[in-house]
C-alpha cells in the first residue's frame, strides 16, 4: 500500500520540476541567445547585462588613473605573437569620439546624423554603435584630438568582448554600409590581401623628406593589431582600427605618454604619436597594418589613391575647413549616401 502513494507523489514532484525548469528556460529564452554560449570561448567576460555608457562621468586628474583606461585582454592576445580570426558582428564597436565641437560643427547638427546614420549601419550588421564625449577626458594641456585615444581605451573597457574597435572621426561618412568590416576588413584573409607591403611611411611629403623606412615586405596576420591608412602626408587616424590585445594597450599607453609624446608640441597631435612610433620602432612597424587609403578613408578630392570612388566605404572631409567646404561638401555626400548609381567613377576627379 506504502509504494502506491509514494510513487504518484514522486511523479508529481518530477512534473512539477520540469515544468518549472521549462518556464524559467522560456522566461529567459530570447534575452541570451542560446547561440552565444555556443559560441562563448573560455576566458571570455561574460556580458549579460546591458553597458552603461556614462557621457557625463568625468575623467580627471589625468584620464590614466581612471578604470576605464585599464582595460583587460584575454590570455590569448597577452602576448607578441596574437591571433588571427574573423570576429564576430557582436564583437565590434563602431566609435565616434567627439565633443560635438571643433571645425565639424560647421556641419549642421552632424554629431547626431552621423551617428543615427552608424547606428542603422551597425544595426545592418550586428555592430555596436558607441558615442563618447571626448571632453570628459582630462589631457593637460595637449590638444582636443588626443582624447581620442583614452576614448578607444574606454570603449574596451565598456565591452569587454569587444575584439576591434573602429575609431571614426565625426566628418566621416559611410558611403557603402554593404561593405562588411568583418570579412571584408577584419577578416585574416582581407588583412593578409590588403595591406601594403614595403610601402614607404610618410613623414610630409615623401619627395621632400623620404623617410627611407618602409612598412614590412611579410607580416603575420597575428600580429596586425591596429589597422590604419595613409594620405599623401602621413599615416591618418580620422578612421582607424585596433584589436584587443596587448600589443595594441602598450601602443595606446605610448601614444598618450605625457611627458615624450601627449605633452608635447606636436602638429598632428595623436596622429604624429602613431606615426613617430612606427617610424622609430620596428617592433611597432610589425603591429600596425597600413591599408589602402580609400579601404577606409577615402577623402572627398584626390587621385585613385586618396579621392572617393563609387563603392568605397567611407568617405572623410579632412581638411574640409581649410576652403570653409565643410558643409558644402558634407550634403553633397550625405545626399548620395548608399547610392547603386554611378556617381563618382573611377578615374573622374
Ligand atoms: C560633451 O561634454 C561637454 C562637457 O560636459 C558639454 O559641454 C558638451 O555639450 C557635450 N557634448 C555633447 C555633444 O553633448
Amino acid at each position: 500500500m506504502q509504494g502506491f502513494q509514494v510513487a504518484p507523489r514522486r511523479t508529481i514532484i518530477l512534473a512539477v520540476s520540469v515544468i518549472t525548469i521549462f518556464i524559467i528556460l522560456f522566461k529567459f529564452y530570447g534575452d541570451v541567445p542560446v547561440d552565444y554560449y555556443r559560441n562563448y570561448g573560455p576566458g571570455e567576460t561574460l556580458q549579460l547585462f546591458p553597458v552603461k555608457v556614462d557621457n557625463e562621468k568625468p575623467q580627471p586628474g589625468y584620464f590614466k588613473a581612471q578604470p576605464e583606461w585599464n582595460f583587460d585582454i584575454p590570455a590569448t592576445a597577452k602576448g607578441w605573437k596574437g591571433y588571427a580570426k574573423t570576429p564576430r558582428s557582436r564583437d565590434i564597436v563602431v566609435l565616434t569620439a567627439s565633443d560635438g565641437g571643433g571645425h565639424n560643427s560647421q556641419i549642421p547638427n552632424v554629431l547626431e546624423r552621423v551617428l543615427q546614420d552608424r547606428q542603422a549601419y551597425c544595426d545592418k550588421h550586428g555592430y555596436t554603435n558607441l558615442w563618447l564625449n571626448t571632453s570628459r577626458y582630462d589631457i593637460g594641456d595637449a590638444h582636443r584630438t588626443w582624447s581620442k585615444i583614452p576614448a578607444v581605451a574606454e570603449a574596451f573597457y565598456l565591452y569587454p568582448n569587444a575584439e576591434w574597435v573602429w575609431l571614426i572621426d565625426t566628418d566621416i561618412i559611410i558611403m557603402t554600409p554593404d561593405v562588411s568590416l568583418a570579412d571584408d576588413v577584419l577578416a585574416p584573409a582581407a588583412i593578409k590581401k590588403g595591406l601594403m607591403r614595403g610601402t614607404p611611411i610618410l613623414d610630409g611629403q615623401l619627395k621632400k623628406n623620404p623617410t627611407n623606412i618602409f612598412t614590412p615586405k611579410d607580416f603575420r596576420v597575428e600580429d596586425i593589431d591596429i589597422l590604419i591608412t595613409q594620405d599623401h602626408q602621413s599615416v591618418n587616424t580620422g578612421s582607424t582600427f585596433f584589436r584587443r590585445t596587448a600589443v595594441t594597450r602598450w601602443i595606446l599607453e605610448m601614444m598618450a605618454d605625457y611627458t615624450m609624446l601627449m605633452g608635447q608640441d606636436h602638429v598632428g597631435a595623436e596622429q604624429d604619436a602613431i606615426k613617430h612610433l612606427m617610424l622609430e620602432h620596428q617592433l611597432v612597424r610589425n603591429h600596425v597594418g597600413i591599408y589602402p587609403q580609400r579601404k577606409f578613408n577615402a577623402y572627398v578630392q584626390g587621385g585613385d589613391n586618396m579621392g572617393y570612388r563609387d563603392g568605397d566605404l567611407a568617405v572623410h572631409f579632412a581638411g574640409c575647413w581649410v576652403g570653409g567646404k565643410c558643409a558644402e561638401w558634407f550634403e553633397e555626400f550625405w545626399g548620395k549616401k548608399g547610392h547603386k548609381d554611378q556617381w563618382r567613377p573611377a578615374g573622374q576627379h
